[in-house]
């Protein structure tokens, strides 16, 4: 079964048809340019031409960089402030026709990871984190998402972590690996200390360069890389949208 899966980002809002049984995008990735500013109806103007390019007519799952409950925006971090309080669940099915479920991208990207990648079969506390514009942050316990975890957030001397140590911040001051990880070990030992994760899934963008700073880090956790990389948010996306399809399915057969 395909489900059109769609990640919202800072500079790029992407999606494709995912099989759910693989894993896989079963069409090349679409990217439109995020608009600016990314205001609500400015974004769901985007997610319909997405929906609108793959001539979609069945369940969507999409991502959103901040708090989504019940498809409601509760943080704007990295996003437009006038996102917080929006039900966006509503505004794209608006926009798309489509049955649609929203949910926070670093979850999204750990069911992908829990499901095809480098949590595949892990039990016990798996920490998903994703360093890019911000820190994202999946919380597993036996395989089951604590959604909405917003550990980028936690503080660090004095300062929002990711201000200190997202992959943005790296390019922005000209850190090197090194001096980089630095900040990613100070980070790790605080989630250590707060939460004694079994396994640290190491995400975003950035985890495809793993082979120039993993050496650095340091964390009584296993840390491995996610194995998704960019795909990730989109094949997460779809899977939180199974559910919809089995009720669209059950519904077909009333
Ligand atoms: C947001 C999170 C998001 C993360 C990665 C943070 O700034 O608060 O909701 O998951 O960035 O995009």
């Amino acid at each position: 079964m395909d489900i059109l899966g769609i990640d919202i980002g800072g500079s790029g809002i992407k999606g494709a048809p995912v099989n759910l049984e693989r894993g896989e995008l079963t069409q090349p990735r679409h990217r439109i340019v995020t608009p600016e500013p990314a205001t609500p109806d400015a974004v769901a103007d985007v997610i319909g031409a997405l929906a609108h390019h793959f001539d979609w007519r069945g369940p969507i799952g999409c991502t959103f960089p901040a708090v989504v409950q019940r498809g409601i925006v509760w943080s704007a971090a990295n996003v437009d402030k006038s996102w917080i309080g929006v039900d966006g669940q509503v505004l794209f099915h608006r926009t798309t026709g489509c049955p649609l479920v929203l949910l926070n991208d670093a979850d999204a990207a750990g069911l992908a990871e829990m499901e095809f990648g480098a949590g595949q079969g892990q039990s016990g506390v798996v920490m998903m984190l994703t360093f890019g514009t911000g820190i994202g942050s999946a919380l597993f316990i036996n395989g089951q998402l604590v959604p909405n975890t917003e550990l980028g957030h936690l503080e660090v001397r004095g300062k929002d972590a990711e201000t200190r140590a997202a992959a943005r911040v790296r390019d922005e001051k000209g850190l090197d690996w090194k001096q980089w990880s630095k900040r990613i070990n100070e980070y790790l030992g605080m989630i250590e200390k707060l939460f004694s994760p079994d396994l640290i899934i190491f995400g975003g963008g950035v985890s495809k360069e793993h082979g120039k700073f993993f050496q650095y880090l340091e964390s009584r956790a296993p840390v491995v890389p996610a194995v998704l990389f960019n795909e990730a948010g989109i094949v997460g996306a779809a899977l939180a949208a199974r559910s919809l399809a089995s009720e669209q399915a059950v519904a077909l057969h009333q």
